[in-house]
């Protein structure tokens, strides 16, 4: 079995379908069934997620984007941060509080697209990895923006994605371009550093701060 494949195989279809999204529950319904492997299910936070250039936790708000099983918001808890993290698949929330039992992070079910109306600059520390580029690419300013707009006034918020130097339509994933990592930035958020860290796929890997 391809690790990749099962992404693949699922997305595909989902996609020819018009479901941006669809795919992703199928994938965490077919792994808990032993049917298939996550990809991005990997015990270490996602690469370039460290505490480096972050508030110290000290019980400031952080919200993590895209969560799947939990291994970034695990991590971000452990700094200190009281941690909600979302993802759109109910599987996968149920799965990551399977997966820490006695976590101090809130796993909830809410759609980048569509978040809740509260979560609008609530956040002191956002954390999104992995997850827009995930995103076919008509959806990308509308998640971008939603990325963003969770920032508080004073907050940090962390994007690590796939780099590409130009666009490419195949996918998933769609990496950023520079453009489009910069596209973050906006409306009171400002980029504060954006690094390409190295990676042995695309065109290396994202770690970018902004803050508002
Ligand atoms: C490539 S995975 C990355 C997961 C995690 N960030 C990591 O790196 O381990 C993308 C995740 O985003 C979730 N996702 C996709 N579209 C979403 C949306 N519109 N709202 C919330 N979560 C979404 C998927 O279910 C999946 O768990």
């Amino acid at each position: 079995m391809s690790i990749e494949n099962d992404a693949d195989r699922l997305a595909g279809p989902s996609l020819a379908a018009g479901d941006a999204t669809g795919w992703f529950d199928r994938l965490y319904q077919e792994a808990a069934a032993g049917r298939a492997v996550v990809p991005w299910d990997r015990p270490s936070p996602s690469g370039g997620l460290d505490s480096a250039g972050l508030p110290a936790g000290d019980g400031r708000r952080a919200l993590v984007v895209g969560c799947g099983l939990g291994r970034d918001a695990e991590f971000v808890a452990g700094l200190g941060y009281a941690t909600t993290a979302f993802d759109i698949s109910p599987t996968a929330v149920r799965d990551a509080r399977a997966r820490h039992p006695g976590t101090s992070v809130s796993y909830q079910v809410a759609d980048l697209l569509s978040p809740p109306a509260s979560w609008s600059a609530a956040w002191d520390l956002v954390v999104e990895s992995n997850t827009v580029q995930a995103l076919p690419r008509a959806l990308r300013p509308a998640a971008t923006a939603s990325v963003a707009s969770f920032l508080a006034p004073g907050g940090t918020l962390v994007v690590l994605a796939a780099a590409l130097d130009s666009p490419s339509e195949q996918g998933p994933p769609w990496p950023l371009t520079h453009d489009e990592i910069s596209a973050f930035a906006g409306d009171e958020v400002r980029a504060v550093t954006i690094e390409r860290i190295g990676s042995d796929r695309f065109d290396g890997r994202w770690r970018a701060v902004f803050t508002r």
